[in-house]
């Protein structure tokens, strides 16, 4: 056994981090576009009004007064504008992604590009043309596209308006977001993933909610947003009974810091809180019951309708997506030395090597993620993210030599092949994450890398957005032709 004949290699990207263009062809503002840059020390903010019409910055996760809403601060920077400009480099991006060999390119559709305010009455055709162009592209070299249907994208106006995923109103708006798109591309994409990183989902700018640290306001809206996920995979499947669906997660792998039973616990309860529980609900359809306790520990009751169960047990995923960055340690120890990672500082593994941002490397860990999540699920699985993001040099002569890229790379597809060949998983696809160059959704630097393909663009967007070939180009390439088989 190895790779199937229909791998799907490729590379991941997300609107908000890539297209820029945030005004073209009629686009509204995503709460993502409120948000400025940043770096690993100084965190990324928002400018709020306040009801009295004051104006002050607050960091990107804290709480959002009553009464205030995010705007756009003229002389303030926002990494999103312009990002790497796919919107004007689509032609040349896919291109590039083509000679790679890509299978598949997974990119976002940016919600308010179709519904400028998220609650309009009619989709916006300039958006809807855009897309249509890039899907085209696609098509010609083959290339499958594999589309999330919102990437940490909240439409402003529904954050101020409905205080976002809090109103079951939005399920509505995002529902007639996903007919849009699921009747205009029904032809044109086959592979659809609902909400990126849904279990990062939490505060003003991925969720529209004002308080962020408010348990009851997180819970309904958490639900109304698996309910929304459960319902596009209904709509989608009367649409095009050919389509597949899926669920996107971030997955970090925990271990419990020692053999000590309180250890194991603490680490259960992690799982179960930062991934398990998004897993239960689109792949089984229902609230785990330790989900039910937990809420009523906190003294608080969902607001559903008596449809909801059906819904969520028919809107199900046909299958499991989700990124992979690193492993995480989980102590009872208060003085347990601290270190980074995806969105969650975790405690420091001794074993484990960290890349400059000081996400621990783990690709062993990445085959237990797929053994794990295999054997509970039975889905089909697709490694969706998965990548080191680092500092890149350009030559004199204009190259890009990151040696260090491909051995991080390599290490995760040996492993990626292992638990294929000997553990007998059900792997879809690989799409390693920022296959282009583009902003870093956690500090939203430039500098912090990804890419096979540079882009001539600096952490305050001066650059000329040039594009360039690094030596991990050429690397992919060969992984592709080989069908995984040679990665040296
Ligand atoms: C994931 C997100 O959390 O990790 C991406 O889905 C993000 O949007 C990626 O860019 C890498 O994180 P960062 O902070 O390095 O950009």
């Amino acid at each position: 056994m190895s790779f199937p004949k229909n791998f799907l290699w490729g590379g991941a990207t997300a609107a908000n981090q890539y297209e820029g263009g945030y005004l073209d062809g009629n686009k509204g503002l995503a709460c993502s576009d409120t948000i400025t840059d940043g770096d690993a020390k100084t965190p990324r903010r928002i400018m709020i009004e306040l009801a009295n019409g004051e104006r002050k910055f607050i960091s990107r996760f804290e709480d959002v007064p009553a009464g205030a809403k995010a705007v756009i601060d003229e002389n303030t920077y926002y990494p999103s504008h312009v990002a790497t400009d796919f919107y004007h480099h689509y032609q040349e991006d896919i291109a590039l992604l083509a000679e790679m060999g890509f299978k598949t390119f997974r990119m976002s559709i940016n919600w308010t590009r179709i519904f400028p305010n998220g609650d309009d009455k009619e989709p916006n055709e300039d958006g809807l043309a855009f897309y249509d162009a890039v899907f085209d592209e696609c098509h010609k070299y083959g290339i499958e596209p594999l589309v999330t249907i919102a990437h940490f994208d909240m439409p402003l106006n529904l954050a101020i308006k409905y205080e976002g995923w809090l109103s079951r109103k939005t399920v509505t708006f995002f529902e007639n977001y996903c007919r849009a798109i699921f009747e205009r591309y029904r032809d044109k994409v086959k592979y659809w993933l609902t909400f990126n990183e849904i279990n990062f989902l939490r505060d003003y700018s991925t969720l529209g909610i004002t308080e962020a640290s408010n348990y009851a306001k997180q819970q309904q809206a958490i639900y109304h947003v698996l309910l929304a996920g459960a319902k596009a995979v209904i709509l989608g499947h009367q649409i095009n009974p050919e389509f597949k669906i899926g669920l996107m997660v971030a997955n970090i792998l925990f271990y419990p810091e020692t053999c000590n039973p309180q250890d194991s616990l603490k680490l259960q309860e992690v799982e179960r809180n930062f991934k398990d529980f998004y897993y239960d609900v689109q792949c089984r359809g229902f609230y785990p019951e330790y989900k039910l306790a937990e809420m009523k520990r906190h003294d608080f009751k969902l607001v559903t309708k008596t449809e909801d169960a059906v819904i969520l047990k028919e809107g199900t995923v046909d299958f499991i997506s989700f990124s992979y960055y690193n492993s995480a340690v989980v102590s009872t120890r208060e003085d347990a030395t601290k270190t980074g990672g995806n969105q969650l500082a975790a405690v420091k593994n001794p074993y484990l090597e960290e890349s400059e941002w000081g996400w621990p490397i783990d690709p062993t860990g990445l085959r237990l993620c797929l053994n794990r999540l295999y054997d509970k699920y039975r889905l089909p699985l697709m490694i969706v993210e998965n990548g080191l993001g680092a500092l890149d040099k350009i030559e004199e002569d204009g190259s890009i030599n990151d040696d260090y890229r491909i051995d991080y790379l390599r290490k995760h597809i040996v492993e990626m092949k292992k638990a294929v060949e000997e553990d007998g998983v059900e792997l879809l696809g690989y799409t390693p994450w920022g296959c282009i160059d583009l902003v870093s959704a956690g500090t939203g630097e430039m500098k912090k890398r990804y890419g096979f393909v540079y882009v001539n663009m600096d952490d305050k967007g001066n650059g000329t957005l040039k594009r360039l070939r690094k030596k991990s180009f050429y690397w992919y390439q060969q992984v592709i032709s080989s069908n995984g088989e040679n990665l040296d």
